[in-house]
């Protein structure tokens, strides 16, 4: 028996005349079927989200009106994830660690029925043709994402419903046979589940638009759909969701009411008394809130293999208990309930499968969320999202094109060991696909695998040979009055240190001087450096005193500043050559963690190595660039140099490039008014990663951050969600742009890990290993197949390597 001759199908066909396709019934009702986006995405964490949406729900109800059924499926079906191809090593191991991954997908679909008296011969009727699609129209107006399916599209999800197969692919339809509890197809059968029970109703005295989780002290009142247990069905392909409201002529059902209420009233019995009670608060929700009665129907159907479907059903239905619903537990009319799934095909629910309640209450039942996908764009970085599936978001073009955010400079703030690094280095391994610039400002040799792997140049600075640039020397053309700034910073920070202060007179006075020295020796052709700097501000600085009467501590200045010049303890770092294949080098390092408690020369080497990448970003204008500075802002945020970090921040925008801060030093940033002043307030991404070890401080990070309750929710439940299961080892971050934010998972393959690597002993053995081959990937690709080979776990096998 095939699937046809066991049920005739309940459609007449597809009519293809006017503007939308409508799919046509076997009495002459017609449909339209519609694709939409749930647009509340699931932990999200705003409950604002779930009441739009209901309200959204409700109008599509009134603009539709009597003599209409609104169906809505939410298809959540499992699929084997499949990355696209990559061509680059990291990436390939990358797809490969998630190639084949169970995930979820989200399907909606709106069906929209314009109904026809029952009993009577189908008879074309121009005007409600018209009347309907014009109604139609108004709802594609408030749907935005909707999409008319067409004839195509149609078929094919009547397809995938008879054969519960939503796989993409070819479909074969197998042979439905009903028993008691369940309609089988083939191997597998679809158990129907539906929320009212044929005798009694019994569901929640209140619902709401959604609700909220209640397990945890972190993620307590944290929202969720009100059926959100439906992306849990264990041992199922697909779970359907049917939501069906009918909108019946109000005056007789009104009046119907009515009568059945005097009935009940008549006879002294408490079940009745309760009957007369619930029409009562039915009438007055009616009268006082101008609501719409419907007839509602609710049905789950769950699709699993034979075996498992038992537990799958279980599941649902302790879930529905927990909710308060005690679902029908009659389940004779298995075949009908598949049959009335059907898109279109409501009509043919029975008097006993509705239950009538207000449009508000019936709204409350509907699915509302949707999974995150992939951001439409194409410069895309990519995290897991909540399950752990890839997903992919434009962090900089497309918020920056619809205004989301102004700036693409990053904040990332997290706890020591809480993954900063390893996420900084994924999102390098990601932009540097994008043919990026990279230059990166290190104190504990976070970034040294991934510098290796990309060949790019690691700089570390050591007394014997210091990190040393001649920032004195540039071109006439390079001349300009913010060139003249950050010198006269430059100068004052090595002569007062980064926390020191210059009185007015005294930055008029180095002003001055930088001023002269580059009027003379642009001309007279001697070199450029801080020996003939100095050489000429000794003389030049007693001038403008005798001149100008003034208080300026010249002995000091140059007793100070001795040490720079030539024969002093640090003459190299202002005199010496820049490197000129900085300006060209796509990958660069500086790690200055041997001078990071130096009180002169941390701010010094950073603030030169600022100068690097800004004079860089000129010469590259043809690509974009980044600047990650770990904890080195600190050296930079001063009162001295607030000026010279806005500097930055705005010539980082104008050059296609930006900058990234990362930092675990709450005393540093907490009160400090530079950071939030320059560094901040000129971040509109903001990078949080596990916020529990800050609990006690979060106040001030919210002020600081500006972080409101919705997105506080939502930090809260970083790595707290129950969804280790079945992957890798990962951690979450809470990613916000511009004042809304989403939490994401960064997983990695073991090969990105080794790369990514903080700990010790593990770059250590990676180090062996790379150093043994050729090539980075030689090296690693070795690492992994003796590691696997091995059969230990990853800490001893790391052990032996090391002790080898
Ligand atoms: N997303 C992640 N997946 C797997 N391991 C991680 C992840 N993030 C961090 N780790 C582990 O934790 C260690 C410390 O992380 P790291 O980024 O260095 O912390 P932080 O920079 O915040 O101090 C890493 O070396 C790595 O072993
Ligand atoms: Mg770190």
């Amino acid at each position: 028996m095939s699937a046809k001759s066991l049920f005739n199908i309940p459609y007449a066909g597809i009519n293809k005349e006017g503007d939308y396709n409508l799919l046509i019934g076997l009495t002459g009702e017609y449909s339209i079927v519609i694709e939409i986006n749930n647009p509340v995405t699931r932990y999200s964490a705003d409950p604002s989200g779930y009441e739009e949406y209901h309200h959204l729900l409700i109008n599509i109800v009134k603009i539709l009106g009597e003599g209409h059924l609104l169906q809505k499926h939410d298809i959540i079906s499992r699929y084997a994830f499949r990355a696209k191809d990559a061509e680059e090593y990291l990436q390939r191991h990358y797809n490969a660690h998630f190639e084949n991954r169970e995930c979820l997908r989200v399907s909606t679909y709106l069906t929209i029925t314009k109904q026809v008296k029952k009993g009577t011969f189908y008879t074309y009727d121009a005007k409600g043709l018209r009347d309907f699609m014009q109604s139609i129209g108004k709802v594609l107006d408030v749907l935005p994402s909707g999409r008319a399916l067409d004839e195509v599209a149609i078929n094919q999800l009547v397809l995938q419903m008879l054969s519960m197969d939503f796989k993409s692919g070819p479909i074969s339809l197998n042979n439905l046979s009903p028993t008691e509890t369940e309609v089988n197809l083939g191997e597998r059968a679809v158990r129907s589940i539906s929320l009212v029970n044929i005798d009694s109703i019994d569901l929640p005295q209140e619902v709401s638009t959604h609700i909220e989780l209640n397990d945890k002290e972190s993620t307590r009142g944290f929202p969720i759909d009100f059926l959100s247990f439906l992306f849990k069905v264990p041992g199922c392909d697909a779970v359907v969701y049917n939501q069906v409201v009918e909108i019946p002529n109000q005056v007789m059902t009104l009046r119907k009411l009515e009568q059945k209420k005097k009935r009940h009233a008549g006879i002294p019995d408490p079940a009745n008394q309760l009957c007369v009670e619930d029409i009562d608060l039915l009438l007055t929700d009616v009268a006082r809130e101008n609501q719409l009665l419907v007839n509602a129907h609710f049905n789950i159907l769950i699709c699993a293999s034979k075996g498992t479907l038992p537990k799958a059903a279980n599941f649902v239905e302790s879930s529905l208990f927990q909710l308060g619903i005690i679902p029908s537990k009659n389940a004779y009319n298995q075949l009908e309930l598949f049959r009335t799934a059907l898109p279109g095909n409501a009509g043919e629910l029975k008097v006993y499968d509705w239950f009538l309640t207000t449009c508000d209450a019936a709204m409350c039942f509907f699915f509302k969320e949707s999974l995150p996908k992939d951001e439409p764009s194409d410069f895309l970085i990519r995290f897991t999202d909540r399950q752990g599936i890839p997903v992919a978001i434009d962090p900089s073009d497309l918020p920056m094109r619809t205004g989301r955010i102004n700036s693409r400079n990053r904040f990332i703030l997290g706890p020591s060991g809480s993954g900063k690094s390893f996420l900084t280095c994924s999102l390098i391994e990601n932009y540097m696909l994008y043919n990026m610039d990279m230059v990166i400002v290190d104190t504990g040799h976070s970034y040294s695998g991934l510098c290796k792997y990309y060949n790019g140049k690691y700089i570390t600075y050591t007394d014997k040979q210091p990190i040393t640039m001649n920032p004195f020397q540039i071109t006439e053309a390079e001349y300009n009055i913010e060139k003249k700034d950050f010198l006269c910073t430059l100068v004052a920070v090595a002569w007062k240190g980064a926390e020191g202060i210059l009185s007015p007179v005294e930055r008029d006075v180095i002003a001055n001087v930088i001023s002269a020295y580059y009027g003379n020796f642009f001309d007279n052709g001697e070199k450029l450096n801080f020996n003939t700097f100095y050489e000429f501000a000794l003389e030049k600085i007693p001038e403008i005193k005798r001149e100008e009467k003034i208080l300026f501590d010249f002995d000091e200045f140059r007793y100070v500043l001795k040490k720079f010049y030539q024969g002093g303890e640090f003459e190299a770092i202002l005199n010496n050559e820049t490197d000129r294949s900085l300006f060209t080098e796509r990958f660069i390092v500086f790690e200055i963690d041997s001078i990071k408690e130096h009180k002169i020369l941390f701010p010094l080497v950073t603030l030169i190595i600022m100068d690097v990448f800004i004079q860089k970003m000129r010469y590259r204008s043809d690509r974009r660039k980044t600047l990650i500075i770990e904890e080195a802002w600190k050296a930079i945020a001063s009162p001295l140099m607030a000026g010279y970090i806005l500097y930055l921040y705005k010539t980082v925008r104008k050059f296609w490039g930006e900058a990234i801060v990362v930092t675990q030093e709450l005393g540093d940033i907490i009160g400090n008014a530079v950071v939030k002043d320059s560094i901040i307030n000129n971040s509109d991404t903001i990078f949080l990663l596990d916020q529990t070890k800050f609990k006690d401080n979060y106040d001030q990070i919210a002020a600081l951050l500006s972080i409101n309750e919705t997105e506080r929710r939502k930090i809260f439940t970083i790595n707290q969600l129950d969804n280790t299961d079945q992957r890798g080892r990962f951690k979450e971050v809470y990613i916000r742009r511009g004042t809304i934010g989403e939490v994401y998972g960064v997983e990695v393959s073991l090969h990105q890990y080794l790369t990514y690597t903080t700990e010790k002993p593990e770059k250590s053995a990676v180090e062996k290993y790379i150093d043994r081959f050729g090539s980075y990937a030689e090296g690693l690709d070795a690492f992994v197949g003796d590691f696997q080979m091995s059969g230990k776990s990853l800490p001893a096998f790391i052990t032996q390597v090391n002790k080898s």
